[in-house]
């Protein structure tokens, strides 16, 4: 049986296990750890201090961003900061209100809350859910039908962090709940490097300098990609190499993983493709590339697209996506008079 990861790609599960066991001793426990994301950091630790200077919980947090750039790993360092337990729930977990208010009911004061994917809360908990983030407050229902009757409960201050990967499907009601918003941005290739650099330190792998920067450039902005690329590339030079990481070993372990130069996968590939030779560069509505691609519209806006605009490759325009000369260029497709790219410039 295989599963499938974010990335739509195939993973044994025996290998998954393995890496959601690396991963965990690749994350970071504190914020003088967590590489990049210069403001957040900055702006958590002021806020940190402060809140334990006053012996009160943190605000709640709010994390947007693609998957893989940390927001769980902050969920957990703002609980370590604090000092205090974290529970971990997600959206899809907390099925129907009395779920949330059993949660609620047994945090205790300062503690973390953290909800992954909390988009996908149902209205039904979201309204049990904001009078506990304002007021520290549940309404709880006893009985059924006329004899039913509501009490309210006092419960101890406490926060929650919330992280989703789509910003654009939040209620702004429960946007507004929280005092701390953060939206995540790629790392920059130096970052990436840092982020290797530390990874192969803990994992006691020795990696050349040129072959740090080989699988930098070649992650896709996402810490996450960079771990799982040293590790697959730590497979190759054990086998291979001796277990050195030099920049040939790097090159040919990503060529036999299907990553290309730039760290673009099949599915990037795909998009691309389908924008320039199907479409002629576009524009092309999300939903007609969606089903083109055959991937979620949601994906390809949370997942591929964001690398894609970074690179400088696709544009978002009101009428849909753009491939640039700069993607043309890549996949090695002459731009043709015919079906030159019109950037969205026209007029109709
Ligand atoms: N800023 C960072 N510095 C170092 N490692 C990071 C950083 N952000 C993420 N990572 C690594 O990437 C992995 C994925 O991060 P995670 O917090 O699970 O992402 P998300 O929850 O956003 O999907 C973590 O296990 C960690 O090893
Ligand atoms: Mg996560």
């Amino acid at each position: 049986m295989s599963s499938r990861e974010p990335h739509g790609r195939l993973v044994d599960p025996a290998r998954a296990r393995e890496e959601v066991e690396t991963e965990a001793s690749l994350r970071p426990r504190r914020l003088a750890e967590f590489i990049g994301q210069q403001q957040l950091k900055e702006n958590l630790s002021i806020f940190i201090q402060a809140a334990r200077g006053r012996g009160e919980p943190l605000d709640h947090v709010l994390l947007f961003g693609p998957p893989g750039l940390g927001k769980t790993t902050i969920a957990t360092i703002v609980a370590n900061e604090m000092g205090v337990p974290i529970h971990i729930t997600s959206g899809p977990a907390i099925e129907r209100p009395g779920d949330l208010a059993a949660i609620l009911t047994s945090m205790e004061a300062g503690q973390v809350l953290f909800i992954d994917e909390i988009h996908r809360l149902s209205r039904a908990v979201e309204e049990v859910l904001y009078p506990a983030m304002e007021d520290f407050q549940i309404d709880i229902v006893l009985g059924k039908g006329a004899g039913a009757r509501s009490i309210r409960l006092d419960l101890p201050a406490f926060t929650v962090v919330g992280a989703t990967t789509r910003a654009g499907l939040l209620t702004s009601p429960l946007r507004d709940r929280f005092g701390i918003v953060h939206y995540f941005n790629l790392y920059t290739p130096e970052e990436l490097a840092q982020i290797i650099r530390r990874s192969a330190r803990i994992m006691q792998v020795q990696i050349d300098e040129p072959a740090v920067e080989e699988i930098a450039t070649r992650s896709r902005g996402t810490p996450r990609i960079a771990n799982r690329l040293l590790r697959r590339v730590r497979d190759f030079a054990q086998v291979l190499g001796g277990g050195h990481i030099t920049l040939e070993i790097t090159q040919d372990a990503l060529a036999r993983l299907g990553v290309d130069p730039l760290g673009l996968d099949e599915m990037d590939h795909k998009i691309l493709r389908t924008l320039i030779e199907k479409f002629g560069g576009g524009p092309v509505g999300l939903d007609t590339l969606s089903a083109s691609v055959q991937e979620d519209p949601g994906t390809i806006e949370d997942m591929y697209e964001p690398f894609l605009m970074q690179l400088g490759f696709i544009q978002r325009t009101p009428r849909g996506r753009i491939a640039t000369p700069k993607a043309w260029q890549h996949l090695g497709v002459p731009i043709s008079s015919s079906t030159q790219p019109s950037l969205g410039l026209d007029a109709n």
